[in-house]
Formats: C-alpha cells, structure tokens, sequence
C-alpha cells in the first residue's frame, strides 16, 4: 500500500476492515454541536488504533537506525567454515544493519559518550546469520548473570529518574574486569562524528567449522571505509542541542545522496587447541586477541546502498539475535555469548510477539519449513494437517547432515567465576599507552568529569586504583585530579 507520490491517482479511504470510510473530518453526532454518537465507528477504530501504536522499545539500545546493502565475499573461505555466505568468490549477500546506542530511550540525543551497536544481518541461502556487535572489540562484563546489574547501573536512577554518573561508576568499580572496556568508553571513541566512520566488531569468539568437521576460533572485525572520525565534546554537546537525531539524520542523508558507506570485513583465526591454550582467555569478551599473533585476514567488504522504506516496520521490528547461526558457524563456550543466546529471542517474544519472525525485516530468504503453529499474528500456517512429527505424510524432515561439531566439555557444575589467565588490568594499561598524549589528556578528562561529578571517596578510590593496576601513570593522573594521594590508590 502507497499513501502517497501519485497525484493522479487517490486511492479511495477504507476502515481497517476495508469498507468505504465516508467522512475522516467529522464525527458523527447528534445535530452540529454533538454529543458524539458511538454509532460512529470509523472514529472508534480510528481511536482505538491509535491508542496501540506504541510497542514496547527494545529494553537496551532502543535508539536506532538502520539501512540495507550487501556484502561481497572477496576470499573463498572454504578451508574453515562450510558456511555458504563465506565459501565462493564474489559472492553477494544480501544484509540489513542496525546502528543504536546502548543506555537512552528512543528520543535520546545521538551524540552522547555510550558504546555504539553494530548489528548485521545476512539473508544467507541457508537462512539469517547475525552478528550482533558493538564498535568496540570488548565488552562491560563476561558473566550473562551480571547483564541487568550493569544495564541498571547504566538507565535512570529508580527515585529521581534521572541518568546517575555515580550508579555506574559504583558498577565498575565494583566490576574489575570492566576496565578495558570503561577506558574505550572514556577515550575518543565513546562519541563517533557518524555511523559510517565507526568500525564494529562482533566481540565474541565465534566457532568456524569446514566440510571435513575441523573446527577454528574467529573473531570478526569490520573496518571503515570512510576512516575512523570521532565528536570532541563540545561539538558533540552542540550538536546534542541542536538534533537529537544527528546520527541518523547523517546516515539517512548520506545514502539519500549515494554516498554509500562501506565497510571492509577481516577476520581473525585460531587454530582450535592453540585458542584453547592461548595467552589470553579467548572466551572472555573483556580481552582482544593479539593482531600480532592471529593478522586479520581480509575476506570481503559491505556496503549500504538503500535507506529504510518504512522506519518501524524495518528499522523498529527488526529484530536480531547472537543465537542465528547458519551451518559451518557456531557459538563459542564464552559465557556471556552462551547468555546472549537466549536473551535477543526472549525479547523479541515479548516486544513483538511469538510470531515475529514473519514480519518482512525478519523473514528469511529462503522457506521456512517447520511445525510451529499458530500464536498471535500468525500468517504462515502450513496448509494440510500434518503438524507433528515423526510422521507418515512426508512432512518437513530434519537435516542430521546439519549438525553442530561435537566439541568436549569437562570440568564440574558450580558457581564459577573466570579462572584461566585472569587479568583485567594489562590490556588496558597497553591500551593507555598505545594513545598519543593529547588522547591520554581527554581521556583523563573524561574520567574525572564522571568519576568526579559525585561525592564519594570509597568509588573514587576502588576505581581509581584499577587504572593504577593497569598503568601507574594513568591511575597517578586520575588521582591527581580527583585530589587522592597514591597511598590511597595503591
Ligand atoms: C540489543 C541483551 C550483551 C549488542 C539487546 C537486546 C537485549 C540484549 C534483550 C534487545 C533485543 C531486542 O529487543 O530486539 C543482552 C544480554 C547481554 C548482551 C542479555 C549479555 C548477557 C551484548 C554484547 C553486545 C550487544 C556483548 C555486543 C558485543 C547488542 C546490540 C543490540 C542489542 C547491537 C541492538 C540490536 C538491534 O539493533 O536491534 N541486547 N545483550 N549486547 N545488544 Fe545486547
């Protein structure tokens, strides 16, 4: 259905049940000055629909914007993954992304200092494949069970709903193996100038599985095309004023003029055993892997070429989840990836119904071909009568050949924190050191003006001395500022 671009031909207005609609300016009434009669049902339905136009927003980067493009695989991947999207040459894959932020509601200001999301689908020949990353390579916590803790931590103070620097800063303090990701935050790449100079990350160790069953670690790195371009404050500031919607209105205009962004993907690899017994824990989403030691490897480039036609039914109802896998991709035993697994589908049941998967952003492909029934809003019921299985009638049957790889587990059932080469202060000292010193300035800028926006000496210090762990000269700076003497740091 248009509503509109053809000033030659109206289309003729209809109820939602689709009769004539013969007056959408008057209500009907008793005599010219009312009362209203509730005869009058075109103005009820009319009402009443709107009274539902709200869904729930995503309860975590409910603020966002998205555009559709394609992906070109450049490097035959068939040595490591039997996934189709990966195996071939030059092969086109169509993809939907959405960029968010994380923390503010729906009409919040673009340009605040938060993580940007980085989600991107793959409507592969073997079905959805999402990569649901952030533009940043780590993450808060490694533990799913901590996920709402920090989400609280992050939303509106429950008594004065007002964003509280002191709940998160308690948070991290109270959270070591935060800190990588809290010194990203507060360097220049916690505010990019736009969605296309930011590079993204899915973050996780994935599992890569070929043909032969061999299975690999990978982890996936997208690289902008237009280079990396982050807001000083003040601009951003500015800008926040100015329109909250500056990152999406940035995108939507670029495209609008075909100035396509692209972005150039590369991907990690790590023998099996040898992610097993690395110097890093490779399932731990607070740590990179050295470049050094696994190169990123390049295996094709995506591009956005086409805006959204219809803001909510493709941007609002899309809905992507670390749990799409296609065959030949796998999860990892990384925890947080394991807890994520479950969230994304949990959520979306709730914010968009059981059946949110016909929904066109959502819709596979390729057929869909299972014995699911029913539910609100279902519109693919099969026809026929066969909805269980195993059954005589030649209905849908499984693909064993489809399987996951079978990998060993072991160790016993607890409670368990990290235990395999803990260490939540290196990577980021290595981090501080790798900036230039005008960065190393606006980082400690940053710091101090959340860290020193409230008055409590015990988060101060708890967290000042994890920047200390990580590199003397970053916590000495920190506590300079904030007027704590090393003794206390130490
Ligand atoms: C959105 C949960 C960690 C990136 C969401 C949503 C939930 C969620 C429930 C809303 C989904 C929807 O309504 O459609 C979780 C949980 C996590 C976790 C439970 C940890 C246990 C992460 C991490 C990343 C990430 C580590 C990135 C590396 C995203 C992105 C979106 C999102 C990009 C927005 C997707 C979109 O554009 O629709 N998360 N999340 N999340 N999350 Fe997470």
């Amino acid at each position: 259905m248009k509503n509109n671009g053809d000033k030659n031909m109206t289309e003729k207005l209809t109820t939602e049940s689709g009769q004539p609609w013969a007056d959408n300016q008057h209500s009907l009434t008793a005599g010219t000055r009312g009362p209203v009669l509730i005869q009058d049902y075109a103005l009820l339905e009319k009402l009443a629909h709107f009274n539902r136009e709200r869904i729930p927003e995503r309860v975590v980067h409910a603020k966002g914007a998205g555009a559709k493009g394609y992906f070109e695989l450049t490097k035959d991947m068939s040595q490591y993954t039997k996934a189709d999207l990966f195996n071939g040459v030059n092969k086109k894959t169509p993809i939907f992304i959405r960029f968010s932020q994380v923390a503010g509601e729906k009409g919040y200001p673009d340009t605040v200092r938060d993580v940007r999301g980085f989600a991107l689908r793959f409507y592969t020949q073997e079905g959805n494949y999402d990569i649901v990353g952030n533009n940043t390579p780590v993450f808060f916590v490694n533990d799913p069970l901590k996920f709402p803790d920090f989400i609280h931590s992050q939303k509106r103070d429950p008594r004065t709903n007002r964003r509280n620097q002191k709940m998160q800063w308690d948070f991290w303090a109270h959270s070591p193996e935060s800190l990588h990701q809290v010194t990203i935050l507060m360097s220049d790449r916690g505010i990019p100038a736009s969605y296309r100079t930011m590079e993204g990350y899915g973050s996780h160790t994935f599992k890569w599985v070929n043909e032969k069953g061999e299975q690999f670690w990978v982890k996936y790195h997208f690289k902008t095309d237009q280079g990396v371009k982050n807001l000083s404050n003040d601009l951003a500031e500015k800008l926040s004023g100015e329109n909250t919607d500056y990152l999406q209105d940035e995108l939507f205009d670029a495209i609008e003029k075909k100035d396509y962004p692209s972005w150039t993907v590369y991907v990690q690899l790590i023998p099996y055993e040898e992610g097993l017994n690395y110097k890093w824990d490779i399932f731990d989403v607070t740590k990179v892997v050295s470049q050094k030691d696994y190169p990123l490897i390049k295996i094709g480039k995506f591009t956005l070429n086409e805006n959204p036609d219809n803001y909510f039914q493709d941007v609002e109802e899309s809905a992507f989840s670390p749990a799409n896998f296609v065959p030949g991709i796998e999860a990892s035993p990384d925890k947080l990836l394991q807890g994520r697994l479950f969230g994304y589908k949990d959520a979306e049941r709730y914010r968009l119904g059981a059946n949110y998967e016909q929904l066109p952003v959502n819709k596979p492909v390729v057929p869909v071909h299972n014995y699911a029934r029913d539910g609100f809003m279902q519109t693919q019921n099969p026809d026929g009568n066969v909805n269980y299985e195993p059954n005589s009638e030649n209905g849908p049957k499984e693909q064993i050949n489809k399987s996951i790889a079978k990998f060993d587990v072991e160790g016993k059932a607890a409670n368990t924190p990290y235990e395999y080469k803990v260490d939540y202060t290196t990577q980021a000292g290595d981090l501080y050191r790798l900036l230039t010193s005008d960065e190393k300035d606006r980082l400690i800028e940053n710091i101090v003006s959340g860290l020193g926006s409230f008055d409590d000496k015990e988060i101060q210090i708890l967290e000042t001395k994890q920047f200390y762990a990580a590199d003397k000269e970053y916590g000495l700076r920190v506590a300079h500022e904030l007027n704590l003497s090393e003794n206390d740091i130490k």
